[in-house]
């Protein structure tokens, strides 16, 4: 099976993962929306689509955490789209504390943008999709959310609470036909990642764009390293006792 997008929404298109699959999807000649609070970067990508002469670009500002207003805009996108049948969700906040540094605030921002908007942006389009019996969500978790890390609790607490929902969805939804794809990548290049020293096995965004696509074009509900030598650190992650974890600077 290899499914094909026509008409997309991308939540968190203005930079890194999320632009490089509005990009992606628009040269396959699919009509897209873009997504985000900063309507500069999401304008540029616009023309950007449009002057490549393959798919259409929509722009909508939005911030995630305006839940109250997703059911509406969802309405308004898909009649100016002329229809949906895929959802990204790659909108993403990550705080990295010091020694010593909690941060409540930081924290809270995290669920709200990494897993409340996503379960506000995921409920009403899997209802719609299941209703159709059809339809994709693509939902950008991380290899983060394996384990409680050190280096970031808020971060990856949030990304675990957002695996976590894709897995319920999937077995909620994926027996009416809906294709939940969890994606969990490991270090890719983008701003967000840009002050960070180390990243080992770091791909282009433009790479993890293709192998998350690829992944759910391949239809059949499921879960993803990218690039797939995460899974064997996962594996390795998930097997290290507590007791020996907290000693691990990771
Ligand atoms: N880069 C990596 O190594 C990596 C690894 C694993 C997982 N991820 C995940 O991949 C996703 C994309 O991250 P990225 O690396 O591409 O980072 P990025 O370039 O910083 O992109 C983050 C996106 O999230 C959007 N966003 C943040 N707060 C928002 C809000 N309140 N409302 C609406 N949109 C908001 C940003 O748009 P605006 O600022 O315009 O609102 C931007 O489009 C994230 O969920 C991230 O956690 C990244």
């Amino acid at each position: 099976m290899s499914l094909t997008f026509r008409h997309a929404i991308v939540v968190g298109a203005s930079s890194g993962i999320g632009a490089e699959i509005a990009r992606q999807l628009a040269a396959e000649g699919c009509s897209v929306a873009l997504l985000g609070r900063r309507t500069a970067e999401l304008q540029k990508l616009a023309d950007a689509i449009t002057s490549s002469g393959r798919g259409k670009a929509i722009v909508a500002a939005h911030d995630v955490t305006q839940y109250d207003t997703v059911p509406a805009l969802l309405d308004s996108l898909t009649a100016q789209l002329g229809g949906l049948d895929l959802l990204v969700y790659a909108s993403g906040i990550m705080f990295t504390p010091g020694e010593g540094e909690y941060d409540f605030t930081q924290d809270r921002a995290q669920v709200e943008v990494n897993l409340l908007g996503a379960m506000a942006w995921t409920s009403p389009v899997v209802a719609m999709f299941e209703a159709r019996r059809a339809g994709t969500v693509i939902g950008i978790s991380s290899i983060a959310g394996e384990r409680g890390r050190r280096t970031f609790p808020g971060y990856a607490t949030s990304k675990a609470a957002f695996t976590t929902w894709l897995e319920a969805l999937r077995n909620k939804a994926s027996r009416a036909g809906v294709n939940i794809v969890t994606v969990k990548p490991g270090f890719v290049d983008t701003p967000m990642t840009a002050g960070i020293e180390r990243k080992p096995m770091v791909i282009p965004a433009s790479k993890a764009a293709s192998l998350i696509l690829a992944a759910a074009r391949r239809g059949g509900s499921p879960s993803v390293f990218i690039p797939g030598q995460w899974w064997l650190v996962a594996m390795v992650l998930r097997h290290i006792p507590s007791f020996l974890f907290r000693r691990v600077n990771i």
